[in-house]
């Protein structure tokens, strides 16, 4: 089984990301014995303006977090270290239509009909699609806000597949069962995303205890009272089915407890104790940035021998010499 997911370096990573997407990125290699290749979509963070001088300092930062959660160092790679995503990416552009990419959601809600907006934002889902069909995968561990991405990418290989031959495989999302889409904590109608005007809803991996049980004790609820209010409802208690989704993600439960502030001590409880031992081992890797650099050297190298035989097939099936 091969595993494939990536994440962009916009801002730091945060306890959606872990939830979402590192830790079942971890859980699948693990329980599949799998073949994975995991990584940084740093040619998805140029599609938003963005400050050189921030990105080359997030992507080591995100390099090193990638190894504290414990992902095997052998499947990291950094995206544009491995030119063949680039070159499929616009074989893909040529396979997908104006229509499709302009019904996706990021698209919709970052850019269009925004002159300014970057071509890129606009192309992106298409890049998308290259890193995962490049290497065959299989199974994509994402959260819930990337399905839309995941079904282009499946949609891209049928279309290529049926239209120039048989190159590529049919990748499957997988989304974890708690912890597909983590909310923010001061606006639970939106995900937590690594930025936001005010970084107090966000949970970001490198907060320390204090500020975790800060930005969870500030998060917003509502003013029912009672044990009856402890429960969960998406529309009318966004917030406190927020903290319960989250409580559960963490292994605990919300049985037994029977006010906001019990909830939210056993929340911080909850992340502090997911945090801190991936934090340790953050602030220990975190002296040798050599050693990082050299793990994304290698499994760089791996990744060109992956993908050069799909390239070249592909290339070979749409009439390229
Ligand atoms: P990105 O960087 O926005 O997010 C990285 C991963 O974290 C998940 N995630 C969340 N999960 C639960 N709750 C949240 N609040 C939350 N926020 C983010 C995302 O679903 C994602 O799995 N386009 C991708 C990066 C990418 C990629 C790929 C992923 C580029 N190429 C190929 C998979 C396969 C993105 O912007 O993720």
């Amino acid at each position: 089984m091969t595993n494939f997911s990536l994440l962009k370096p916009t801002g730091h990573l945060t306890l959606g990301n872990y939830l979402g997407a590192l830790r079942p990125m971890r859980e699948t290699a693990q329980r599949h014995g799998a073949d994975s290749y995991y990584g940084i979509a740093d040619l998805h963070a140029l599609t938003v303006p963005h400050d050189p001088a921030a990105l080359r300092e997030l992507v080591p930062e995100m390099a090193t977090l990638l190894l504290a959660v414990g992902l095997e160092p052998a499947t990291l790679f950094v995206q544009s270290h491995v030119p063949a995503h680039s070159e499929l990416s616009y074989l893909l552009e040529c396979v997908a239509s104006t229509g499709e990419l302009n019904r996706m959601i990021q698209f919709k809600e970052k850019g269009r009909g925004v002159p300014t907006t970057r071509a890129s934002l606009f192309t992106y889902p298409a890049l998308m699609a290259a890193d995962i069909l490049l290497y065959r995968a299989e199974k994509v561990p994402v959260g819930e806000d990337q399905r839309q991405h995941v079904e282009l990418a499946r949609d891209l290989a049928l279309r290529f597949n049926h239209t120039y031959g048989p190159v590529f495989t049919v990748p499957e999302i997988a989304t974890p069962p708690a912890g597909a889409r983590v909310m923010d904590l001061q606006d639970p109608t939106t995900k937590m995303g690594k930025s936001h005007a005010s970084g107090a809803g966000i949970v970001y991996l490198l907060d320390r205890p204090d500020v975790v049980r800060r930005k969870v004790a500030r998060a917003v609820t509502d003013s029912d009272t009672g044990p009856a209010a402890l429960r969960r409802d998406r529309e009318a208690k966004a917030g406190v089915t927020n903290l319960i989704d989250i409580l559960e993600a963490c292994g605990g439960t919300a049985e037994g407890l029977s006010t906001y502030g019990a909830l939210k001590a056993a929340v911080a409880d909850a992340v502090v104790a997911e945090l801190e031992p991936l934090q340790k081992r953050y602030d220990d890797l975190a002296r040798d940035p050599a050693a990082v650099t050299a793990v994304y050297a290698a499994g760089a190298e791996r990744c060109r021998a992956t993908t050069a035989p799909v390239l070249a097939a592909a290339r070979n099936a749409i009439g390229l010499g």
